[in-house]
């Protein structure tokens, strides 16, 4: 096939993967004008869509309940384009790394300590199964509609050099961030410290730390993929801090969502779930945990997957879900963002990251450690031109370094509302 087909073949599947997700949209806002009654319904039809049938369940201390599901039944297959894909149980190629995991010797002694997920101490899901955290009836209903249920409420990409500053402190999203540019990223990796930032204001904020594989402009055809950890009371019910997944083909407008809420990714893991709880958390001036994310694309099939930790090859984001990053990412971008949605003018004090200013450093400030993107050759990399943003720097700042130990690292985040940031 030649290169011109190629592209049109893939335009049009792209074409075609929008008219699926409007389809599902208009489907469902038709749902959200009903009747009470009706919608009660209309929300048990969209648990059931949902949430599949599991071999076993088991129940967390946090009230989750993860579901072990056959791993040709999860959500993944109810797209149309991938009722007859062959799993991939494995990747082709693995990066090769500038640091070797192993020498944990190298790195400061409290940060080596593992992190898993809260659900592990009541049970395992069996082989050929994959751990899926069961919604409940109230995630759905605290979404504004169902529609909205699992999707993110607004564009909220930091948009680094040229942005519009006023559309960005429009939307009450605050970002500090690292990033890089110019150049074309298969892939990036951060190990990040683990908190459980305070949000304010539960219904409205939340805090987060995450990777962003950036493709195509910040206009309406922006693809993302994300991976972190994030306190959302909005989506979860709760404070805890969870590990996350989101994707986006079209700026977060039809297509995307977080975790398995949609289907797209294929998980292929049976130990670690999404969504689900991670522990344990860091304390100030005490412990440290960090988590070491990685997210690249595979030269040979083009898709793109994700590990957790050191251990755990979670999945991958089918290639043809996306236009730009069927090809490669223009931007990658690390850091915390949070939600400022106080209503009286007055700036939240929803915290990022630990909740304290990069100047207090190691076990008082969060950290990225040891960042790097995947070029080309797929290989791991130290980003070159490192840029750092953020709206205001009196309420969440971030500062960049560089060691032996930590390659290319930064401290981020801060308290929010203070008397520097009213
Ligand atoms: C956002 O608003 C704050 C307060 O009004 C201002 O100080 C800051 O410069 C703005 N940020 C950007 C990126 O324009
Ligand atoms: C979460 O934290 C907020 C305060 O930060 C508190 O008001 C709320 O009750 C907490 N929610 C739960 C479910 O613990």
């Amino acid at each position: 096939m030649g290169v011109a087909q190629l592209s049109r073949r893939r335009s049009w599947r792209a074409r075609a993967v929008m008219i699926f997700c409007l389809w599902g949209l208009l489907s469902l806002s038709y749902a959200a004008r009903l009747s009470p009654s009706q919608q009660k319904l209309e929300v048990q039809k969209h648990l059931k869509r949902l949430n599949k049938d599991a071999v076993k369940s088991i129940k967390s201390p946090d009230g989750d309940i993860i579901d072990c599901v056959h791993i040709s039944k999860q959500p993944a297959f109810d797209h149309p384009f991938l009722k007859d894909h062959k799993i991939q149980m494995r990747p082709n190629y693995h990066p090769e790394g500038l640091f070797d995991e192993n020498k944990v010797s190298n790195e400061p002694k409290e940060s080596s300590n593992p992190i898993t997920q809260l659900w592990h101490i009541n049970g395992k899901c069996p082989e050929d199964t994959i751990p899926i955290r069961r919604t409940k009836k109230d995630d759905v209903l605290r979404a504004s509609s169902v529609k909205r249920y699992g999707r993110k409420k607004q564009r909220t990409i930091p948009k680094p050099r040229s942005a519009d500053p006023g559309l960005i402190n429009e939307s009450g999203h605050q970002h500090a961030i690292a990033y890089v540019e110019g150049d074309k990223y298969y892939g990036a990796k951060a190990t990040i410290n683990v908190w459980e930032p305070k949000i304010q204001q539960p219904n409205n904020e939340f805090s987060l730390s995450q990777l962003w594989i950036l493709g195509g402009s910040f206009g309406e055809d922006l693809n993302s993929i994300e991976a972190g950890w994030q306190v959302s009371p909005d989506l979860y019910g709760d404070n805890n801090t969870r590990l996350f997944t989101y994707w986006t083909s079209d700026a977060y407008q039809a297509t995307g969502c977080y975790n398995l809420l949609c289907s797209g990714f294929i998980q292929v893991n049976s130990q670690i779930a999404m969504g689900a709880s991670i522990t344990p958390v860091s304390a100030y001036r005490n412990s440290q945990y960090d988590v070491s994310l990685l997210v690249w694309k595979d030269p040979k099939e083009g898709h793109w997957w994700m590990q957790f930790g050191n251990d755990y090859v979670l999945g991958y984001w089918p290639s043809f879900l996306f236009s730009y990053l069927a090809e490669s990412a223009s931007m990658i971008e690390w850091g915390g963002e949070v939600v400022n949605s106080q209503p009286d003018g007055q700036h939240t004090s929803t915290q990022m990251g630990s909740g304290r200013f990069p100047e207090e450093g190691f076990g008082k400030a969060s950290y990225f450690r040891n960042i790097q993107v995947v070029d080309s050759s797929n290989n791991l990399k130290a980003p070159k031109g490192i840029g750092t943003f953020t709206e205001q720097s009196n309420c969440y700042d971030v500062q960049t370094g560089n060691n032996g130990d930590w390659g290319h690292y930064f401290y981020y985040g801060g308290p929010g509302k203070n008397p520097n940031c009213t």
